[in-house]
């Protein structure tokens, strides 16, 4: 066998050899946003779009395309899920203590506001996660007057 032969042979048992390991999935069935949604006490509209353009990086469930089944995409997916969670995670928004949730609400005020939120690579296969800038005004709104309504009430925590 010619050695090019070889190592496309070598790569290809590599890569079905790999398919059968995959990261753990960010799959939490609970409700687990409740407490994220009922101290921001977003509308309709915004938290749909918090859903389609954030939850999969920034919460515990992540709805996966097609690819997340194929290594190492998955595990470059799930790279990208640990290290948005780790900045920001909404389903554990009850760990926060009051200046953190205020400081995650500004941080998401200038994310979105400069557009580096929602990451591009994700809108580049999720058309539906592109913010429009109206879309991107409700959301900033909606995040400003979260942050004066948790200034005025305090947090339960
Ligand atoms: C594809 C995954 C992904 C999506 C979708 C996503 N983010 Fe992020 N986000 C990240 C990652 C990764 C980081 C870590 C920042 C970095 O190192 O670039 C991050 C960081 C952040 C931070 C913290 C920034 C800081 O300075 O610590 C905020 C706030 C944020 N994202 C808000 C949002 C909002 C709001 C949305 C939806 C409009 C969103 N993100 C959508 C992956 C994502």
């Amino acid at each position: 066998m010619k050695l090019g032969k070889k190592i496309a042979w070598a790569l290809l048992i590599v890569f079905v050899g790999m398919q059968f390991f995959q990261p753990d999935k960010n799959e939490d069935t609970s409700d687990h946003l409740a407490t994220f949604l009922s101290e921001t006490n977003p509308p309709d509209q915004v938290e749909h779009l918090l859903k389609t353009s954030c939850f999969d990086c920034h919460s515990n469930h992540t709805v996966y395309p097609w690819y997340n089944r194929v290594a190492p995409v998955s595990y470059w997916l799930a790279d990208h899920i640990d290290h948005g969670k780790g900045h920001l995670n909404f389903s554990e928004w009850d760990t926060y203590d009051a200046g953190e949730k205020d400081h995650k609400l500004e941080e998401v005020v200038e994310t979105v506001e400069s557009g580096e939120m929602p990451l591009r690579e994700y809108t580049w296969t999720h058309a539906e996660a592109r913010l429009t800038e109206s879309q991107r005004n409700a959301i900033l709104e909606w995040a400003r007057l979260s942050r004066s309504r948790l200034a005025v009430n305090g947090s339960p925590k």
